[in-house]
């Protein structure tokens, strides 16, 4: 038998130890929060991405009553970069969340495991990494790379 381990590092900051650009791209993921539409399950999430090109994209959660017809923050932001600049890389992905009484998470907001497949491919097709930043209240999460988030990610290699 062999054994394996799977391990990433990954910084926790404060606001105030972030640099300017990172800290203007939090900013305006925590403001899409308020433009998502989460009427179930009252958790209103905003993402902001800075691309290559220097525009910045941002998106948030979109519910529907049928349930799965409702897209998170991230792919909303992801997909709208890509179908607006399919040739500029997706450098960072700023993501943060509110409550249903306004207060923002405490703890850092993890994308889902749909929303890293999302966000692994966009990865691999760029050929860059994809940074992002995952807020919480008081602390921010810098991960370097989407990939470090989905170890033995489904791709095109794997068909
Ligand atoms: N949601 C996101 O938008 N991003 C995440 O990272 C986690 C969850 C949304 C989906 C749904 O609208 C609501 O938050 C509750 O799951």
């Amino acid at each position: 038998m062999k054994q394996h381990e799977h391990r990433f590092r990954y910084n926790a900051l404060r606001y105030d130890e972030l640099a300017e650009p990172d800290r203007r791209l939090v900013e305006l993921a925590r403001q899409a929060t308020q433009r998502s539409y989460a009427p179930y399950s009252h958790f209103h999430v905003g993402a902001a991405a800075a691309l290559e090109n220097g525009e910045t994209v941002c998106g948030s959660n979109q519910e529907n009553a049928a349930f799965p017809s409702g897209t998170c923050a991230e792919r909303t932001a992801i997909f709208y970069a890509n179908a607006q600049y399919p040739d500029s890389a997706v450098l960072t992905l700023a993501i943060a969340a509110r409550d249903r009484n306004g207060r923002f998470a405490d703890a850092p907001i993890s994308p889902c495991g749909a929303c890293r497949q999302v966000l692994i491919e966009t990865e691999f097709r760029q050929k860059r990494p994809l940074r992002m930043l995952l807020c919480g209240e008081t602390e921010i999460y810098e991960i370097e790379s989407a990939r470090q988030l989905l170890p033995f990610a489904f791709d095109d290699t794997c068909m």
